[in-house]
């Protein structure tokens, strides 16, 4: 167990309500009226003592210094899951404090001891999967199995990096003249201050907290205020697994002062975010002044080109599974499907027929495949997208319209003879909306693909493989899908390029966002 310093172990005494590994209590009432199926998963979650409602700094689960709180609720019902502290500047100052007195100890433990005790935080991940599967559900919507299926990917970073931690290598490298010998370290970049989304509640943490952990960095991460009940329940994890407090912190709050906060301190070394454009720019902008090191995983407007040779079958699912995943809310979602002349009907009615067959509802309800989104503003800004395609001439082949279930849902959509005038065509609708362009020849697919600023994910039907490379080649993008609609896993670098993102995650390159590289030149060294 690492020591604090006085002062940061009397202001954590002060803000906390429980100590490691005691359940926070209060916070997770439920509403009379919760669906059973809810009630039924909040009580295993209890039992399990994975429902808390607390931040985590240092060893202290803590609430807001002010009391101060904000609901998470379930958007499939809008029913209340939990009060979670709303904190803003000192709680983060007091987070950068914990983080940089915990560094020393952390980064100096051997690489097979970093390695060891992230392996045990992977190994209750997965033995917990089904729990912090219902509780992603429960706070973010999507489908159980689809919830579950991130905890294991989420897990897989935590995984791969015990294994790279024992791969942080350095370099001699040959010198010049006799006398010198040069080697390269690679250190970590020192305290870090993460910042992820509500899309992937888990696996955007682990994805950048396991590489941290591993290069020997603390951290400090803001969850999305929507989905921080899987940060903490994962937090708790960690703790259990044996990683000392301090290493990991969770603050939940205000994002401008928490971003702040981070921004400022010369202690905070690296920041790293996944979100949108315009935070990101602002990230980098206010990265800026202390010359931080910066990561970032911003919007993408994901083409999927289908060429006329393309297996119309083998599309249509690679499709169906890039545009639906998480009911379009990934930004590596497709946004356009570009789709050549000579099979643009016969795909549009298969596709449009596969996308019928999708089941809307709750998460927690067997077969359901689509959850609601996020919130009511997400629906807002898709019935926006719809609007704008069907007045400029769109035709909606299937869905175009909020879903009866309600408040957060959206019907499936495909809209055909969308034009690049339309707003779809630049804007990421980020839900369950898929427009079909039409093209003629491969040029005019490259050009219409790369006619924006973003370059994250980009998917590509065909079965010429010449034309698959050349095309593949061409396009600008980070990353490219070829006859196929999920590109997500650990072990690639994911990330973008243009305005899509600084910086890889994922792989053995992720590590290296997290590490310094240092020279070393010994002079002096001919014989005596
Ligand atoms: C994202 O939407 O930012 C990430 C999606 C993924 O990892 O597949």
């Amino acid at each position: 167990m690492l020591l604090f310093s006085r002062r940061v172990s009397r202001v954590l005494a002060a803000v906390s309500v429980h100590s490691k590994f005691a359940t926070p209590p209060g916070g997770i009432k439920m509403s009379t009226k919760a669906h059973s199926d809810s009630q039924e998963a909040t009580k295993k979650l209890r039992d399990a003592g994975l429902l808390l409602s607390r931040a985590l700094i240092g060893d202290k689960w803590c609430e807001a210094f002010d009391g101060r709180t904000i609901t998470v609720s379930n958007p499939a019902t809008g029913e209340f899951l939990a009060d979670v502290p709303f904190m803003g500047r000192k709680e983060t100052e007091l987070a950068i404090t914990v983080a940089n007195e915990a560094f020393p100890v952390w980064s100096q433990k051997t690489t097979a001891e970093r390695s060891k005790l992230l392996r045990n935080w992977f190994d209750l991940l997965i033995e917990h999967k089904e729990e912090l599967g219902r509780l992603m559900t429960l706070e973010q919507g999507k489908p159980l199995k689809e919830a579950i299926g991130e905890i294991v990917y989420a897990a897989g970073f935590v995984e791969l990096y015990a294994e790279e931690a024992k791969r942080i290598y350095g370099e001699i490298i040959p010198a010049a003249t006799h006398d010198k010998r040069l080697i390269v370290l690679r250190q970590p970049v020192g305290v870090v201050g993460a910042i992820t989304p509500w899309n992937f509640p888990l696996a955007m943490i682990t994805r950048k907290v396991a590489p941290a952990l591993a290069a020997g960095c603390t951290i400090i991460v803001k969850p999305s205020e929507f989905t921080p009940l899987s940060a903490v329940a994962a937090a708790k994890l960690a703790l259990q697994a044996g990683i000392p407090p301090g290493v990991l912190n969770i603050v939940i709050g205000d994002a401008p002062q928490i971003g702040g906060a981070l921004l400022e301190s010369t202690k905070v070394r690296k920041i790293t975010f996944t979100g949108s454009t315009q935070v990101g720019k602002k990230l980098m902008e206010g990265s800026a002044a202390t010359v931080k090191k910066v990561s970032l995983e911003l919007g993408g407007n994901a083409p999927c080109i289908i060429f006329d040779d393309a297996n119309i079958e083998v599309a249509v699912r690679g499709a169906l599974a890039a545009k639906y995943r998480n009911s379009g809310q990934t930004c590596v979602c497709i946004n356009r499907i570009l789709v050549q002349d000579g099979i643009y009907e016969e795909f549009a009615k298969a596709f449009a027929q596969a996308v019928s067959g999708l089941h809307v509802g709750n998460g927690l309800e067997e077969g359901v495949t689509q959850g609601p989104l996020i919130n009511p503003a997400a629906v807002a800004k898709v019935v926006s997208h719809v609007e704008d395609a069907v007045a400029k001439g769109a035709r909606v082949l299937v869905g175009g319209k909020t879903h009866s279930l309600g408040r957060t849902f959206y019907e499936p959509t495909v809209l055909a003879d969308t034009t690049p005038d339309m707003k779809i065509f630049c804007e990421e609708v980020f839900g369950p909306v898929a427009p079909l362009f039409r093209f003629k020849d491969e040029k005019e697919a490259v050009r219409l693909a790369n006619d924006t600023h973003f370059g994250l994910a980009s998917y590509v039907f065909t079965e010429n493989i010449s034309r698959a490379w050349r095309v593949a080649e061409a396009l600008e993008y980070g990353m490219v899908g070829l006859n196929e609609g999920l590109i997500s896993t650990e072990v690639a670098p994911f990330g973008g390029v243009k305005q899509s993102g600084l910086g890889r995650e994922g792989s053995k390159y992720g590590l290296d966002e997290y590490l310094e590289m240092k020279y070393v030149c010994f002079g002096n060294m001919a014989s005596s």
